[in-house]
């Protein structure tokens, strides 16, 4: 419920860290992982995102990945997403952190933005690790490395693989400070992401999860949604900026 505690305790924060899963997406059009239409109903990530996947057929996995990129392009951000970007200048603190790839936030204007899955538009060389952007959907797969030619996989983190520890860090110690903390769309079906959240609320900060469904941390957080994000924000953003 929108009432005044809430919207006090919103308007009073200073350090304020947002955590998004593909829920928040999902009214672009982009298809989430566990739910209804989602990926891995569809899809068996063993054949897609792991690196044993890749090193068996780099084609396969570049063609699913191409896929989605056109989906991703194919869509624009949502009322959500634009909220959540508003908030970015609205706090004196922000980060937001986002187990998604799709590059969505960074279109909305999020520019404080840790993307701890990595990005879609993003390719590594599997030779000299060089990053590099990639404009549109590749023409020619797999993709090679624009420096060296060597084998170029997506950089995306993989079921198996570790995450880059220098960026959990810094939306560690981001959020161990944080007063307040909206975690939108996330199953919480990924250990990491979501341990980072209940340390977040372990340490004081006040939790709203925005989510039609229940996820892992619901038990944990101090006010839930439920409600799909792109209806609600807009809503609890009014309310914001008017009282
Ligand atoms: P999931 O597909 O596991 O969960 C999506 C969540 O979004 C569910 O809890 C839905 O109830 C919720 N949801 C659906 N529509 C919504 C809406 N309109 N507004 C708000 N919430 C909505 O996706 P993630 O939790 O993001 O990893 O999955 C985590 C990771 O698992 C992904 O980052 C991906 C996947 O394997 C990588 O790609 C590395």
């Amino acid at each position: 419920m929108i009432n005044q505690q809430l919207i006090t305790k919103i308007k009073s924060a200073k350090r304020v860290a947002v955590l998004t899963g593909a829920g928040i997406s999902a009214e672009s059009g982009i298809p989430t992982f566990r739910g209804a239409g989602g990926y891995w109903r569809n899809y068996r990530a063993e054949d897609l995102a792991t690196p044993e996947a890749f090193a068996r057929d780099p084609k396969l996995v570049w063609e699913w990945y191409a896929m989605r990129m056109q989906v991703c392009l194919d869509a624009k951000p949502n009322p959500g997403h634009e909220i959540v970007a508003k908030m970015e200048s609205y706090f004196p603190e922000f980060l937001l952190v986002t187990q998604n790839v799709d590059n969505l936030h960074a279109r909305a204007g999020n520019t404080k933005l840790v993307e701890i899955h990595g990005n879609i538009f993003t390719a590594r060389c599997t030779s000299c690790q060089k990053k590099f952007k990639l404009e549109g959907v590749p023409k020619q797969i797999p993709v090679r490395c624009e420096s060296c030619d060597a084998l170029a996989r997506p950089h995306i983190v993989w079921f198996g693989e570790t995450y880059d520890m220098n960026l959990l860090q810094s939306a560690r110690s981001f959020l161990l400070k944080s007063d307040l903390i909206f975690i939108i769309g996330t199953s919480g079906q990924v250990g990491v992401p979501v341990q980072l959240a209940s340390e977040a609320i372990a340490h004081g900060a006040y939790a709203i999860e925005i989510n039609p469904e229940n996820s892992t941390i619901s038990n944990q957080v101090d006010m839930h949604f439920a409600n799909s994000s792109g209806e609600i924000l807009p809503k609890i953003w009014q309310e914001i900026i008017e009282k």
